[in-house]
């Protein structure tokens, strides 16, 4: 025996943490539901099923009456970002603690080098100001602001085993600062084609913005509802109809980020229709949540925090279209594009409506909201509610089935969820650093009870307990089956099930739904009917 001291251990770091079960759940992943237990060690997920056998001194979780899902994968947040003269509220510590919060348990977050930056060089300051902070795993997508041979050349490098980068976000708006003209999307996206990585586009046409805004401001609009004015539906769905038409010339897959309307819906769905390579649309929580009604609020605050580009719609049925959307597949994951700012930032933007720092919160509330809207309705039932909050992101994004499922080998990081939890939204008790909450006031049945992070427990019976630094990067490969491969996404065919009673038979293993009708009702869907009869 040595005398060497003992390293002191925080007692949520001891050992008895590193194994886990959680008993008497229903487990739900993307393609069923299923009454089983979950044993945990050392962070991955090593037994699933009834009466299992486990080592003396695990940690009980019962999960009777309640649901366990792999945590969620928000694909689209902002920590710690620079942009129109302001930094985020939430950096990567108070973001990913309120993404734990909420249920999520991986984040990806966007790399924007300024116009002539190396891509390289923003890739390792994210890297430098994410790893020692994030609670949960995180990965990086780069966005591609500005286009030269040495930009090509980074991508090539981003792309291997080394930084383990797998998608570029390029944009078609923001004309002063990250936009790319037609010919540099096109060669960006043939670009992505060929390292086999997955190209993201922001979708509005920045030309068509910055017309409007002069025009606007010259005719004395400077609140924010001018932000709306300047960048309406056509803005969006022309971009994406856009986007559509070089990724087919490219030949190339396509991820369009914050989609925010009916009109850019239906021309995806077109594009979906035709193109020789997958299309994926990501809606917001923002979206779903709420609507551009607030850009009219006479509170300045108040409506300058609604803004983000593109912006929320005034068309009060646009929220349950994009939930019906998702439900039907005709988008396929939610993300929060949590990008927070200050009132004080805001107000850079008080006589000027174009100079409001653009986004909103979203990554603590995203997957409470969703559920409120599409399961809670009706609209989606849980499997699909797994699909677009966690399962589809692990797949287009090459992290399936390490991600975005409870399965043995699987990471362990699951979200026992309450149907019953009630809550009302606010931002005197949200864990984001920001002082608004877009979903203010709102009261949303259906939440995270606990949340195991790699194994640990860090939403404890309600109690947050994050570790700062506790995430690691995730590297993310090239060439996802899911996008390049055979296989695809389509959901099959259980979120348009005749509706059930309460008491009706599970499909999936024969025995009853507790709470209420989780079967998506059998509906038209706008985008379908409006498509043929157009
Ligand atoms: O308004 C937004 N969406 N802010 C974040 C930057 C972006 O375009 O995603
Ligand atoms: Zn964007
Ligand atoms: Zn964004």
């Amino acid at each position: 025996m040595t005398n060497a001291p003992v390293k002191k251990v925080p007692i949520h770091l001891q050992s008895s943490q590193n194994r886990l079960l959680i008993k008497n759940g229903r487990i739900v992943n993307d393609d069923g539901i299923e009454e089983a237990d979950v044993y945990i060690e050392d962070g991955i997920i090593k037994q699933v099923g009834r009466n299992l056998i486990i080592p003396g001194g695990t940690r009980t979780i019962d999960a009777a009456g309640k649901l366990v899902m792999p945590g969620g994968i928000d694909p689209h947040t902002h920590f710690e970002l620079e942009m129109m003269g302001a930094k985020t509220a939430d950096d990567f510590y108070k973001g990913t603690r309120a993404a734990v919060a909420g249920g999520t348990t991986t984040i990806i977050d966007f790399v924007l080098p300024e116009k002539g930056q190396s891509l390289l060089e923003a890739y390792a300051n994210w890297r430098e100001k994410a790893d020692n902070k994030v609670c949960c795993d995180y990965g990086l997508h780069v966005g591609v602001t500005w286009w030269s041979p040495a930009v090509q050349k980074e991508m090539k490098q981003l792309v291997s085993e080394q930084y383990g980068v797998n998608s570029f976000k390029m944009f078609m708006a923001y004309r002063n600062t990250w936009m790319l003209d037609d010919y540099d999307l096109y060669c960006a996206i043939e670009t992505c084609a060929e390292l086999k990585a997955l190209p993201q586009v922001h979708a509005e046409n920045g030309h068509i913005i910055a017309r409007n805004t002069e025009k606007l401001l010259a005719a004395g609009v400077t609140r924010p509802e001018g932000h709306q004015l300047s960048r309406d539906e056509e803005v969006e769905s022309e971009a994406v109809n856009r986007a559509c038409v070089i990724a087919n010339q490219a030949n190339s897959p396509l991820y369009i980020v914050h989609m925010m309307s009916k009109s850019a819906v239906r021309a995806l769905q077109l594009a979906r229709n035709k193109q020789k390579q997958p299309v994926y649309g990501e809606t917001l929580a923002a979206t779903v949540g709420t609507d551009g009604t607030h850009y009219r609020n006479s509170c300045f605050r108040h409506a300058a925090a609604h803004v983000l580009s593109p912006p929320l719609r005034p068309d009060p049925s646009t929220p349950q279209a994009m939930v019906e959307a998702l439900a039907d597949d005709h988008l396929q994951l939610i993300g929060s594009d949590n990008c927070t700012f200050h009132e004080k930032d805001k107000e850079i933007g008080k006589g000027n409506f174009s100079k409001i720092p653009n986004g909103v919160n979203g990554v603590e509330d995203r997957m409470t909201i969703l559920w409120q809207k599409g399961v809670n309705t009706g609209i989606m039932d849980p499997c699909r509610f797994v699909a677009v909050t966690s399962s589809s992101a692990a797949k287009i994004f090459n992290l399936w089935p390490q991600k975005g499922r409870v399965a043995v080998n699987s990471d362990a990081d699951i979200v026992v969820w309450d149907p019953r939890l009630e809550k009302t939204i606010t931002a005197a008790s949200h864990k984001q650093a920001v002082d608004f909450n877009i979903f203010e006031g709102q009261h949303v049945v259906g939440g995270p009870q606990y949340v195991i992070v790699n194994g640990r427990v860090c939403l404890d019976d309600g109690e947050l307990r994050v570790v700062e630094g506790l995430g690691k990067f995730l590297k993310t490969p090239i060439n996802s089956p899911y996008v390049y491969g055979e296989q695809n996404l389509s959901h099959g065919d259980h979120d348009l099930l005749e509706p059930l009673s309460r008491d009706s038979p599970d499909r999936v293993n024969g025995s009853s739904v507790p709470t209420g009708q989780w079967r998506a009702r059998e509906r038209e869907s706008y985008f379908s009917v409006t498509l043929t009869s157009r």
